[in-house]
């Protein structure tokens, strides 16, 4: 889709206007994204501490054996040591307003993820030095190239042994298809970190390491003779790397940054908090403020132009003491102040935000005014649902966040007949909130619907919700089926023709046909071409 930007009405001008657009300018709105493992939440810490929104690390995220617990609201997420939900932190930095979008560290939520993704400017993709890619990180940088998010890649650990820096940049080239431009190379190899060479001016950055990494590291900044005399060896190492680089690989250029050409570079020790305050720097300095979002007809709706929003993540039940329900909404553009009343789009009725909330983990703060780029938890939203559209002034609708291709499916049924209420309740509640697709057909009825998922630990979290929060236990009884493709009213008859296929209906009114094997689904179409069998977006993007 092309996009275009529309121009303010003339109404639309103004102070006010231009007060909304310098505000929008100052934010940088961003996810840390990484395989599991990698140190995404050690680096949300880390952050988070350099910004002194925490006094010291480990108050953010809590795993086993780290200080407190924000972010863990689930038992089974405190059991796992994952984190499931998803929410933002937002601080200031130099004259910036950072908004640090959270992700689940786990595969199977990775829908989540993508649409938090739908949420950012840019994406923050950490490696681990001694792994390398991983599986996710390339679904993952599949999935910001399908979105035209800027990536600024972090190879993280470099305090532990990992592999060569040159051989890890030449993995990127390789296999991401983007062109690595290291702002930063490390001086000492990994497992002997002790500071980066700034490509940018050639000097010294050289760190200290602090009790646990608990507080900031101090900084010292070195010229290169100085850098010369204090590490002989590592910085005539990391020197010549970096002659080898700028004879291979250009450097740092904006245009093909934001264009999903390149990809910024930096060496870290998340856990030593080494390289991070580099990394917010080139969050403000080089990571895009937020733009125009186009709606559905292409045509961006200008930051300065009135309020207008979407839900990218709904969620109930975040702990006993805030049983709600919250919709995060993505600020696109205009002012928002605490109280308005904005137009849902899909319905058209008025939203009252009496309620609004800045969210991280555990913790919430009223919010009274928010800019683009600003993520606002709109508290008892019962009627939004993820990917709507709230605006105020000149209606705008925003493109549907995409549903990926469910690969799981289960029948659910209620173990307590007497509870249909609650069960019926709660299936819409997972559903609206996008935790599980949910799919009826008239030969399994109203009382055994279908969830269908993308990862199976979808299928937890839906069981454990209708027990504890909608009290409905339910029974998940695996279906067969591995594949799900769009199809039509008209084909029906001659897909459920062949065993190994049923056709079910998804809520939003689409016809999913579901196949046990790749091959059942090509013997079907090979049989009869005239089949409508299209595919759905695949979690894996490419
Ligand atoms: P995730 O959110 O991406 O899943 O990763 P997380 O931050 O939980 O980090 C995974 C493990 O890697 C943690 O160890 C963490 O301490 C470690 N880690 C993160 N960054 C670094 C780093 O820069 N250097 C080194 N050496 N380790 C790092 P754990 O043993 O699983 O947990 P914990 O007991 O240390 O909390």
């Amino acid at each position: 889709m092309t996009t275009t930007n529309a121009a303010l009405r003339p109404d639309e001008t103004g102070p006010a206007s231009a007060d909304v657009a310098a505000e929008a300018a100052r934010r940088r709105t961003f996810a840390v994204i990484s395989h599991p493992d990698a140190g995404k939440s050690t680096l949300t810490e880390a952050l988070a501490l350099h910004a002194r929104v925490i006094g010291q690390a480990g108050a953010v995220h809590g795993k086993a054996g780290r200080r407190g617990t924000v972010s863990d609201w689930m038992d089974m997420e405190k059991a796992r040591g994952i984190s499931i939900t998803s929410a933002a932190l937002q601080f200031s930095y130099r004259d910036t307003v950072v908004n640090l979008l959270d992700t689940p560290g786990h595969a199977d939520f990775s829908e989540d993820t993508y649409r938090v993704l739908t949420a950012v400017d840019a994406a923050v993709m950490l490696i681990d030095a001694a792994k390398g890619l991983e599986a996710q990180t390339m679904k993952l940088f599949a999935v910001c190239r399908h979105r035209g998010i800027p990536v600024v890649t972090v190879v993280n650990k470099w305090d532990r042994p990992g592999k060569d820096a040159l051989e890890l940049m030449d993995e990127v080239a390789e296999r991401t298809g983007l062109t690595p431009t290291p702002l930063t190379w490390p001086v000492g190899i990994a497992g002997d970190f002790r500071g980066v060479l700034d490509r940018r001016d050639g000097s010294y950055h050289r760190y200290t390491r602090t009790a646990g990494g608990a507080t900031v590291a101090p900084e010292e900044v070195l010229s290169p003779a100085a850098a010369a005399a204090r590490e002989p060896d590592a910085w005539a190492q990391a020197r010549e790397e970096v002659e080898l680089l700028d004879a291979t690989a250009g450097g740092h250029d904006q245009e093909l940054f934001l264009s999903g050409v390149t990809t910024p570079v930096l060496f870290a020790s998340a856990v030593s908090n080494f390289g991070v305050g580099a990394l917010l720097d080139v969050l403000v300095d080089l990571a895009p403020a937020p733009a125009g979002r186009p709606d559905t007809d292409g045509v961006a709706r200008p930051v300065g132009a009135p309020f207008s929003a979407f839900v990218f993540k709904v969620q109930s039940g975040m702990d006993a003491a805030h049983r709600d329900r919250l919709a995060y909404i993505r600020i696109c553009s205009g002012v928002f102040e605490r109280g308005m009343v904005v137009t849902h789009g899909p319905t058209g009725r008025p939203f009252a935000t009496k309620y609004a909330q800045h969210v991280f983990g555990r913790e919430r703060e009223s919010i009274d005014v928010a800019y683009p780029g600003d993520v606002v938890g709109l508290v008892n939203a019962s009627a939004l649902r993820v990917g709507d559209t709230l605006f105020a002034g000149r209606p705008v609708t925003f493109p549907p966040l995409t549903t990926f291709a469910p690969e799981h499916f289960a029948v659910v049924r209620s173990l307590e007949t007497a509870k249909h209420k609650q069960f019926r309740r709660g299936i819409e509640q997972l559903e609206s909130e996008g935790v599980v697709q949910v799919l009826r057909s008239d030969r399994r009825g109203e009382q055994a619907p279908v969830f269908a998922v993308v990862g199976p630990m979808q299928f937890e979290v839906a069981a454990h919700r209708m027990e504890h929060e909608f009290s409905a236990p339910v029974h998940l009884e695996p279906l067969p089926y591995t594949l799900a493709m769009r199809t039509d009213e008209a084909s029906v008859a001659g897909i459920t023709a062949s065993s190994g296929t049923e056709v079910m209906q998804r809520s939003d009114g689409e016809l999913l046909a579901l196949f046990t094997t790749k091959w059942v689904m090509g013997v079907v179409r090979n049989g009869k071409p005239g089949l409508t069998l299209e595919p759905l977006v695949a979690a894996q993007l490419g």
